[in-house]
């Protein structure tokens, strides 16, 4: 399908996302929270899924006292396919068409040393990080009939390798490949699909994270800021790239992962 010309159309049409449709997973908190409030903020009707209803509700509720419109929230649980085809299906009969999918829920407890991973551990990490996204993504483009557009949540860690993490490290190059699968095999579709990379980013998630290793001598903020602009990154550091590449901004942007990460990668 011919990627359309917008040269000529106005910035503000170009970031504009007034009249689609879009699910934000995991946004109860944390940078899918900052996601669902962007897009919402640029027009789009936003279903908030997570597996945390009502912090999911509370993100909705807040969405509409912001902004107005209609946004939504559900249970999602992104290793049960049956509820990502329930929130799919409830925004195509409810308005009537889908545009835009954001695969942000991913859990990231640590591994721990390589060569004591469990199987169980394996497995967990892979069915919500991999599996989640890869069958949200095939039942969002199944009903993406007027093509849309479909952004995963990687990290950094899809580029490099970190001691510790090595299930999560897996999990998420597994997303980078899937992004350039989904690209190729969707864009006869009129479907992008692009990957979003966060560096550390301040949330609910990484601080349950890093807490318990603050008593062994971890200095947080210092972690977190820990990369070439010197400051901890928050959700709406990630949101905007998010809206980025969601909306006809970067038309012409699909199967990459564009890296959020205040130049970690370059200063590795
Ligand atoms: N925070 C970071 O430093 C960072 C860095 C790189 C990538 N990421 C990625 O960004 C995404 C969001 O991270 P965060 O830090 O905001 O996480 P977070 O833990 O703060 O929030 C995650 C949200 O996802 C929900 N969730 C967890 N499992 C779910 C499931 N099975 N189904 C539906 N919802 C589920 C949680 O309830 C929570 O609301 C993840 O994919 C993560 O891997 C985060």
């Amino acid at each position: 399908m011919p990627i359309p010309d917008f040269s000529t159309t106005p910035l503000s049409d170009l970031i504009s996302l007034a009249g689609r449709r879009a699910v934000v997973t995991g946004a109860a908190k944390g940078i899918g929270a900052g996601i669902a409030r962007r897009l919402a903020e640029a027009g789009a009707s936003v279903l908030v899924g997570d597996i945390d209803e009502t912090g999911a509700a509370s993100v909705a509720e807040g969405l509409n006292a912001a902004f107005g419109g209609r946004h939504s929230h559900c249970r999602l649980d992104v290793a049960d396919t049956s509820t990502l085809a329930a929130a799919a299906d409830w925004v195509v009969s409810n308005w009537g068409g889908l545009e835009i999918w954001v695969n942000n829920a991913g859990i990231f407890p640590s591994t721990g040393p390589a060569m004591d991973v469990t199987d169980d551990f394996i497995d967990r990490m892979l069915t919500v990080n991999v599996r989640g996204s890869f069958a949200a993504a095939r039942e969002a483009a199944r009903r993406m009939d007027a093509g849309g557009v479909i952004v995963n949540l990687v990290s950094t860690t899809g580029f490099h390798a970190a001691p510790g993490i090595s299930a999560y490290v897996t999990s998420k190059h597994a997303v980078v490949g899937l992004t350039k699968s989904l690209a190729l095999e969707f864009a006869s579709r009129n479907i992008r699909v692009v990957g979003v990379a966060p560096t550390v980013v301040d949330t609910p998630g990484v601080r349950d994270q890093m807490e318990p290793l603050a008593a062994a001598g971890l200095d947080i903020e210092k972690t977190m800021a820990g990369n070439l602009l010197g400051r901890a990154g928050v959700p709406d550091d990630i949101a905007r790239v998010v809206l980025f590449a969601a909306s006809d901004l970067a038309a012409f942007v699909t199967g990459s992962t564009i890296p959020a990460d205040a130049g970690s990668l370059a200063g590795r």
